[in-house]
């Protein structure tokens, strides 16, 4: 089946990003800061600048936080503040603009090459197959960005005509501007205003295949067997920082200092993701917790791993989590980018992007807890992950019929998706070296039983 898809499904349809064309460009004009640009995933640990404490007019956002922090007479904690600062329905920094690429504040695999969608299409189309080839599906995308995964996914896999009209897209997004740049992108027909309405709206794509787009996964129908993607997702879901204390575990809350700048405090007392912090401690080792002074626990992570391992124990399939993290506690990983720099998690916030490392064995421990009817695989590295899908293979294929331009895209995109540590064929100064994801982000899956072990985590 593999090879059969690899051979018949692909032909170049975008070029990915011209890097190292645009990386030389760049570094023959030092002083454009761009050099800095495409070269910034949100997996790497920088330590940001200390906070600004530049004056400024407080946006809308700083001063719902406030007007929070004001009327509860009391810090918020930090998985609040993330909450609010990510998808504050008004003014949160993802509900009413495109953050993605150069021109943006980061990248991810899906906007590096097209072949990162084209691999995860083939998971899909080999899932569907150990699930018996169902006529009906659904097909669930959470926080697709762009939508360019999914476009690459189904354009890739269009020839395979049962496959694709079994399909019934569902994209959870909570962002209406991105959620009508997904309608753009999958060249949705027929309902030209559908991304502008509420929830449950539905579209055809260019491949006739429904797309409906919700809020959550919960209100995704039920009683279809279905598959799940979820690429660098888990990463936005709000984290609780505990800090070891004199008198315990505190947690980090977020509080407004008498100069009208926010800033961190410990809580004084045990607070309710403290529940979180003690499930988390009870699924690691003694010694692993013991050598820690700080913790970060993501309850929605334990909570949405619950529902999709809840879903899938009773329609069937399966779900693919892809994201940067580790296969343990994490210790603090929060961070916020902007342009392509990292900077203060309390600047302007709302003008950065938060994101935290993913806990994939707490992942685990939850879905385990959940149901007995799920099998959970991995975490493997992304680039095992694409390697053992064919991504080898494809990008041969592809190389065979391209212009001089789109192979130097390609071999670069290639080498950006499963390549570890700095770039060999960088040229620019230290700044801008892109660094490699096939290491720092890791695939995992979470498979009904009844489906066997999925491609490629046997
Ligand atoms: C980091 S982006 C990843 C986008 C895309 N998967 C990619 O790899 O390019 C996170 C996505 O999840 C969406 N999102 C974040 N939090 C969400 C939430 N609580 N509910 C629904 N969508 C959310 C964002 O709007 C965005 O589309």
């Amino acid at each position: 089946m593999l090879r059969k898809v690899l051979r018949q499904c692909y032909s170049i349809h975008r070029p990915t990003y011209a890097v190292p064309r645009l990386y030389r460009r760049l570094c023959s004009s030092p002083s454009e800061t761009a050099a800095a640009t495409i070269s910034i995933d949100r997996s790497s640990l920088y330590n940001p600048p200390e906070h600004s404490h530049q004056p400024s007019s407080d946006s809308e956002l700083v001063r719902h936080l406030k007007g929070i922090i004001k009327f509860r007479g009391g810090p918020i904690s930090l998985g609040e503040y993330m909450s609010e600062v990510l998808t504050n329905p008004k003014a949160g920094y993802y509900i009413n603009r495109d953050v993605f690429g150069a021109e943006g504040d980061f990248i991810t695999s899906p906007e590096v090459s097209q072949m990162f969608g084209e691999m995860v299409g083939v998971w899909v189309m080999c899932l569907w197959e150990q699930m018996g080839q169902p006529h009906r599906v659904n097909l669930v995308e959470l926080g697709p960005g762009r939508g360019t995964l999914m476009a690459d996914l189904l354009r890739g896999t269009s020839k395979f005509k049962n496959f694709i009209e079994s399909l019934h897209v569902h994209l959870v997004e909570c962002s209406p501007a991105l959620q009508k740049l997904q309608h753009q992108n999958l060249k949705c027909i027929g309902e030209e205003n559908a991304a502008q309405d509420n929830d449950k709206i539905t579209a055809r794509s260019s491949f006739g295949t429904p797309v409906s787009w919700n809020a959550t996964l919960e209100q995704v129908p039920s009683g279809l067997p279905t598959i799940i993607i979820a690429h660098e997702f888990f990463d936005a879901l709000p984290v609780h920082q505990f800090q070891r204390a004199s008198r315990g575990w505190c947690e980090k809350m977020v509080d407004v200092a008498e100069d009208s700048m926010f800033r961190f405090v410990l809580s004084p007392q045990p607070t309710p993701a403290t529940l979180f912090l003690l499930k988390r401690c009870q699924w690691a080792a003694p010694e692993e917790i013991a050598k820690l002074d700080q913790i970060e626990v993501c309850p929605k992570t334990m909570e949405l791993t619950q529902t999709i391992v809840e879903r899938i124990s009773s329609d069937g399939g399966g779900a693919l989590i892809i994201d940067y993290g580790l296969d343990g506690v994490i210790s603090d990983s929060l961070q916020a980018i902007r342009k392509h720099k990292f900077v203060n998690l309390l600047d302007n916030p709302g003008s950065a992007d938060l994101s935290a490392y993913v806990d994939f064995a707490s992942i685990r421990h939850s879905a385990e807890e959940a149901s007995g009817e799920v099998c959970v695989h991995g975490p493997i590295t992304q680039s095992e992950f694409l390697g053992g899908l064919g991504i080898n293979f494809r990008v041969e294929a592809l190389l065979q019929n391209c212009t001089e331009e789109q192979g130097e895209s390609l071999r670069t995109g290639y080498w950006r998706l499963v390549g570890d540590g700095e770039a060999p064929f960088w040229e620019g100064g230290d700044e801008g070296v892109p660094i490699g994801m096939g290491n720092r982000y890791k695939a995992m899956a979470i498979v009904n039983k009844k489906q066997g072990v999925p491609l490629p985590f046997q």
